[in-house]
C-alpha cells in the first residue's frame, strides 16, 4: 500500500516509525513531515491545511490510505474531500469533526445524550456572557467555541478573571472566528484523565490509557501548554474507570452520533476531570493526543496500520490491538526556550543519534525540526522533540529519558525534570 500521513509534528513522526513498520506499507510519505520523519517516509512540502493541494497529491501518487494527525484539516474538511475522490482515509468527517471544533456542538451532544459534563451555557452576546457569568460566581470557565490552537480556555479564579476572557474572546476577537462564540461552563474539580478510542463508526476499540502533562513548568505550574511530556498507562486509569469511560461517554457518544447523522471514524479522545463522584466530560478531541500518540505507538504490539484501515472500513468488530502490558512508556517534550510564549526559531541541536544509540530503549521523536542546506539539525518550533523511554516501571522509563536528554546538546532547549512525577509517587506508594 502507499500510504499518506498528514501533519509534521511529534504525534505524525510517531505514527509514521509505526506504519513504516507495517509490512503492508509499502510506500510512505508525510506532508509536511519534518526530519525526523524523513527517516521514515519520504516528505512533501504540502501543509497540513492544504486541503485542495493535498486531495491532489493523493489523487496523483494514487494514494491507497490516508492518515491525518492534526484537528485542523479534519474541521476543514480533508476526510470529506479524499472520500469524494474515491481515496480511503482514517479521520472523521467535518461534520464529525465539530465534537472538537465547536464546544458548544459538544456541550449540546452531551446534554441531549445526558453525558456527564460540566453544566454550561452558550452565548454570542458578551453582555449576556457576563451576566451569566455573575449570576454563577468564580471559580468558572470560559471557552471560546472553535479551534484556537490550545489557547482558547480560560480557567478564572476569580469573577474579574472571567469577564476578562469574555472580553477578549467575544469583544476583542483574540480567537477570530473560532471566538465568535463561546462557552461558559462549571469549575470541575479533580484529577484529569484522558482516553483515547479508534473508532469506526459504529464500534469503540479503545486504546491504553496514557496521560500528558499539559503546564509548562515543573510541580505542574505555569501556563498550559500542548503537552511536556506524557506516560502511558496512566495509574489513574484503574479497570472500573476505563470500564465507567466506556459505558458513559464512548459508547453513548457513538450512538448520539450516528443518531444525529454524522457517524464517527477515526480517534475519539475523551479529556475527562474525575473526582470521588466519578468522572466528568471536559473535552472532545477528534485525534490523537500530542504527545500521549507518542507513548501509545510506544506500548502498542500490534501493527497498527490494519486497526485504522479497519476503522476506516467500518469492520473494527472483529479487531483487537495487544499492548505490551508490562512495559511504561515516557516521553517527555523538549521546547524551545521562551515556549509557550515567544521563542527563538533556528538554533541547532546535536547529539540525538549519541542518545538513542546509548540505550535502545530510547527513541527520539521530532516535534519541530528542519535542516538548514549544509543538514544541521535546526529546531524550527516550540515543542522540537519528545524524548521518548520504554521501561519495566516508570521511574526505569524516567530515568531512561532524562539521561537521553542529558546526552542531547541543545543550549536553547528546556524541558520539564519531573515527567510522571504522580506515577511515580503512585509506583513508590
Ligand atoms: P479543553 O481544551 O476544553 O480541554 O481545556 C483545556 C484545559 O483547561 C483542560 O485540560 C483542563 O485542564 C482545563 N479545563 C477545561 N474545562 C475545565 C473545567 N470545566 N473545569 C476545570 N478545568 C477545566
Ligand atoms: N496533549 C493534549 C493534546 O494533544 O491536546
Amino acid at each position: 500500500m502507499k500510504v499518506l500521513v498528514v501533519g509534521s509534528g511529534g504525534r505524525e513522526h510517531a505514527l509514521c516509525w509505526s506504519i513504516a513498520a507495517s509490512p503492508l506499507c509499502d510506500k510512505l510519505y508525510c506532508a509536511p513531515g519534518n526530519a525526523g520523519i524523513a527517516a521514515e517516509a519520504e516528505c512533501v512540502p504540502i501543509g497540513a491545511e492544504d486541503v485542495p493541494a493535498l486531495v491532489d497529491f493523493a489523487k496523483s501518487e494514487a494514494i491507497d490510505f490516508v492518515v491525518v494527525g492534526p484537528e485542523a484539516p479534519l474541521c476543514a474538511g480533508l476526510v470529506d474531500r479524499l472520500t469524494e475522490a474515491g481515496i480511503k482515509a482514517f479521520g472523521p468527517s467535518a461534520a464529525a469533526a465539530q465534537l472538537e471544533g465547536s464546544k458548544g456542538f459538544m456541550k449540546d451532544l452531551c446534554a441531549k445524550y445526558d453525558i456527564p459534563t460540566a453544566t454550561y451555557g452558550r452565548f454570542s452576546d458578551a453582555e449576556a456572557a457576563k451576566a451569566y457569568i455573575r449570576e454563577k460566581g468564580a471559580p468558572i470557565v470560559v471557552k471560546a467555541d472553535g479551534l484556537a490552537a490550545g489557547k482558547g480556555v480560560t480557567v478564572a479564579q476569580t469573577l474579574d478573571e472571567a469577564l476578562t476572557a469574555v472580553d477578549d474572546a467575544l469583544l476583542d476577537g483574540r480567537f477570530g472566528a473560532a471566538g465568535a462564540e463561546g462557552v461558559v461552563e462549571e469549575f470541575l474539580a479533580g484529577e484529569e484523565v484522558s482516553v483515547f478510542a479508534i473508532c469506526d463508526g459504529k464500534t469503540a476499540l479503545v486504546l491504553a490509557s496514557a496521560q500528558d502533562h499539559k503546564a509548562v513548568y515543573d510541580g505542574d505550574k505555569g501556563p498550559n501548554t500542548g503537552g511536556m511530556g506524557a506516560y502511558s498507562p496512566a495509574p489513574v486509569m484503574d479497570d472500573d474507570l476505563a470500564a465507567r469511560v466506556e459505558a458513559e461517554f464512548i459508547k453513548p457518544t457513538m450512538a448520539a452520533m450516528a443518531a444525529e447523522g454524522c457517524p464517527y471514524q477515526g480517534v475519539l479522545f475523551a479529556g475527562l476531570m474525575v473526582d470521588e463522584k466519578g468522572p466528568k466530560l471536559l473535552e472532545y478531541n477528534v485525534r490523537f493526543g500530542d504527545p500521549e500518540c507518542q507513548v501509545l505507538m510506544t506500548r502498542l504490539m500490534s501493527d497498527v496500520l490494519p486497526a485504522l484501515i479497519a476503522a476506516a472500513d467500518g469492520v473494527l468488530d472483529t479487531f483487537d490491538l495487544r499492548w505490551y502490558d508490562d512495559e511504561v512508556a515516557l516521553t517527555v517534550v523538549m521546547a524551545s526556550e521562551g515556549y509557550p510564549g515567544d521563542y527563538e526559531k533556528g538554533t541547532e541541536i546535536k547529539g540525538i543519534d549519541t542518545a538513542m544509540a546509548a540505550d535502545e530503549n530510547v527513541m527520539v521523536f521530532h516535534a519541530g525540526t528542519g535542516r538548514d542546506e549544509t543538514g544541521k539539525l535546526l529546531a524550527t518550533g516550540g515543542r522540537v522533540l519528545n524524548v521518548t523511554a520504554r521501561g519495566a516501571t516508570v521511574k526505569d522509563a524516567q530515568t531512561r529519558a532524562y539521561a537521553a536528554i542529558d546526552r542531547i546538546d541543545w543550549p536553547k532547549g528546556f524541558c520539564r525534570r519531573d515527567i510522571g512525577w504522580r506515577a511515580v509517587a503512585r509506583e513508590e506508594g
